[in-house]
C-alpha cells in the first residue's frame, strides 16, 4: 500500500527553458499537480493514450504509470512518461511538451502513435 501523504519534488523544465518546481504527492498525477500550481501543460484524453502531455525524464527517476491505458517497457526505457496518468515515486526533473518525440519514438519501435 503506497504511502499516500508522501510527496516529491518535480521539477518541470517548460518549452521556454523556465523551470518550475512542484510538489508531488505520491497519489496525485503530475499533470494535476501542475495545474493546481498554475501551470497548464497540454492534454486531451486523461487515460494514458493519446501521448499529448508526453515528458521525458531528464534525470533517471521513477513514475508509476500503471492508471496509463498505453504505457510500454520500451517508452520506460526511452524516458518517456505520461504526465495525465503519471503519478511520482521519486524526486523527478521532466522535460515538458515531448509529445512529437514520443510518438515518433512509438513510430520508430512499430507501437501506437495516436494523432501521428
Ligand atoms: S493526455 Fe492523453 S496520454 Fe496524457
Amino acid at each position: 500500500m503506497p504511502d499516500t501523504s508522501a510527496k516529491f519534488e518535480v521539477t518541470l523544465v517548460l518549452p521556454t527553458t523556465e523551470e518550475r518546481i512542484i510538489s508531488v504527492r505520491t497519489d496525485e498525477h503530475i499533470w494535476d499537480a501542475a495545474l493546481a500550481a498554475g501551470i497548464k501543460l497540454p492534454a486531451l484524453c486523461h487515460q494514458g493514450r493519446c501521448l499529448t502531455c508526453a515528458g521525458r525524464l531528464l534525470n533517471g527517476g521513477q513514475v508509476d504509470q500503471s492508471e496509463s491505458v498505453s504505457y510500454y517497457p520500451a517508452d520506460r526505457d526511452a524516458g518517456f512518461v505520461l504526465l495525465c496518468t503519471g503519478r511520482p515515486l521519486s524526486p523527478l526533473r521532466i522535460l515538458t511538451n515531448q509529445q512529437e518525440k514520443m510518438r515518433e519514438h512509438r513510430r520508430r519501435k512499430g507501437l501506437p502513435a495516436p494523432y501521428s
